[in-house]
């Protein structure tokens, strides 16, 4: 499927690839911290710079927000086009203090490359690049038409590149979408990703007394926000995990009898997970297998909360306000804005007087599925078996990629290849976030032969 000299070409090129992986990861590109902007910006420009390189027409795209890199490389008008969507936007890096070398000093350790972004998501979307560059130095042309879409908000929700897609859609439009940011099933076990996620994200406010009260003059008169918030935020799910919420379960599609067989034949190695965790007991819904619990089933949980005094020593207080940070990760047909519209009506109806209650939407993203059954998804299995040397198992992921599901829905696109490179612990997301080196390569492999093995299903 792919040209001997293409291969040695990837071969040939394997240090240069990590010096340049290295180049890109020391730009702190903190899309949530508006400290880092310029730096999110030098990240954008990165990526233009490369694809310059390439010979793509690229430039910056101007939101309301970060930028977006958008590019293009014609081979043959008569060819399909495959877009690539990445991002180039990171994670905040703390906790610092548990990082072995700082996150904005990529660093090579047996075989891994660690810092923020090494896998989510700047070392899987340049696979694409250099299996690209080592495409067009062989032969001078790619096999299909492509184009690039990279955006630094993904990690905070993608809140403006909805609207340029939508003032977009022509410039956009494609046979075929590859992204890959995400995971194999576990090291050496490459998968594609046939499901994602959605997500709810709200912030929950109660405000009590105007100020902090002395809990000695004034306690047992007022409702205390800590406590309240506290007894809301239990009210939100069953002792058997489930998420109390009314209506909350109405849209869930239940798996298909075919996938509840595959998910149980992952194997799962608890005591394992447990370990890698620190944690001697998972929880969760009764009666589903691990791997359906964290990806094919809804949750809830509570990502922060604040309120009243944490200091050193005690101080007696009544608090005069508290807060929550609480998500919901969904599943199909569950819809964010449902599920924000479920959540905010629970919440007021559950709140006791005394208090007053505020709830904002951070952001929301509809989960997806894709369609296995279809030529580009056998070619992309292909391509996977080419570069890891191993036919891909097919999963669904408990992660959430907040533009595919416009991708589906406004670009009309249902060719949507979800391919992880990376590991479940790489540690995105966490301290020491690394990339195995061999799965960067395998990576590049597995990106060059789906350009060929897409152009072969397009013939067939
Ligand atoms: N790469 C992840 C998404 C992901 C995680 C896919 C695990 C497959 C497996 C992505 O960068 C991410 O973290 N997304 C956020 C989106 C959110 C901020 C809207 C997420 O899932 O929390
Ligand atoms: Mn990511």
């Amino acid at each position: 499927m792919l040209p001997q000299r293409v291969a040695e070409e990837i071969e040939t090129n394997r240090q240069r690839y990590v010096a340049e992986l290295t180049d890109f990861l020391r730009i702190p590109s903190v899309s949530t911290d508006s400290e880092y902007a310029e730096n999110t910006r030098q990240s954008a420009e990165w990526v233009v710079n490369k694809l310059k390189k390439l010979g793509f027409q690229t430039e910056l795209r101007e939101t309301a927000g970060h930028p977006v890199v958008c590019g293009h490389l014609v081979s043959d008008a008569s060819l399909p086009t495959l877009l690539i969507y990445g991002h180039y936007d990171v994670q905040p890096p703390d906790p610092l203090d548990e990082w072995v070398t700082p996150p904005f000093s990529p660093d090579i350790r047996d075989g891994y490359i660690y810092a923020r972004g090494a896998t989510d998501n700047k070392g899987q979307c340049l696979t694409y690049f250099e299996a690209m560059e080592a495409i067009l130095a062989v032969s001078g042309k790619l096999p299909l038409n492509v184009k690039v879409l990279v955006e630094g908000e993904e990690e905070i929700g993608s809140p403006n590149l909805g609207p340029f897609l939508q003032a977009n859609l022509d410039e956009l439009k494609t046979d075929v979408i590859a992204i890959s940011d995400g995971s194999q099933f576990a090291p050496d076990i490459p998968a594609i990703t046939y499901g994602l996620r959605g997500l709810s994200y709200l912030e929950v406010g109660v405000q009590g007394p105007r100020f902090d009260l002395h809990s000695g003059s004034f306690g047992g008169l007022v409702a205390n926000p800590v406590q309240v918030l506290s007894e809301m935020l239990a009210q939100l799910k069953n002792e058997d995990g489930t998420v109390a919420i009314p209506n909350f379960y109405d849209d869930v599609l239940e798996l298909d009898p075919r996938e509840r067989q595959e998910m149980a034949a992952l194997s799962v190695d608890e005591v394992e997970l447990r370990k890698y965790l620190g944690v001697d007991e998972l929880v969760g819904e009764p009666d589903r297998s691990i791997v359906e619990r964290k990806t094919a089933r809804p949750t809830l949980d509570v990502n922060g909360i604040w309120g009243g005094f944490a200091g050193e020593g005690a101080k007696t207080i009544i608090p005069a306000r508290a807060g929550a940070k609480v998500s919901m990760r969904l599943v199909p047909y569950q819809r964010a804005a449902t599920i924000n519209e479920l959540f905010k009506n629970f919440v007021y109806s559950i709140a006791p007087p005394g208090v007053e209650i505020q709830i904002s939407e951070m952001h929301g993203s509809d989960p997806v599925l894709v369609e296995r059954d279809q030529p580009a998804i056998q070619a992309a299995a292909r391509a996977i078996e080419f570069g890891f040397g191993k036919y891909p198992l097919f999963i669904r992921e408990g992660g959430s990629i907040p533009i595919v599901g416009l991708f589906q829905e406004e670009l009309g696109c249902k060719s949507i290849l979800l391919m992880g490179w990376g590991s479940p612990d790489d540690g995105a997301h966490s301290p020491n976030e690394r990339f195995s080196l061999e799965d960067f390569h395998r990576g590049i492999l597995s990106a060059a032969a789906l350009f060929y093995a897409l152009e072969e299903s397009f013939e067939a």
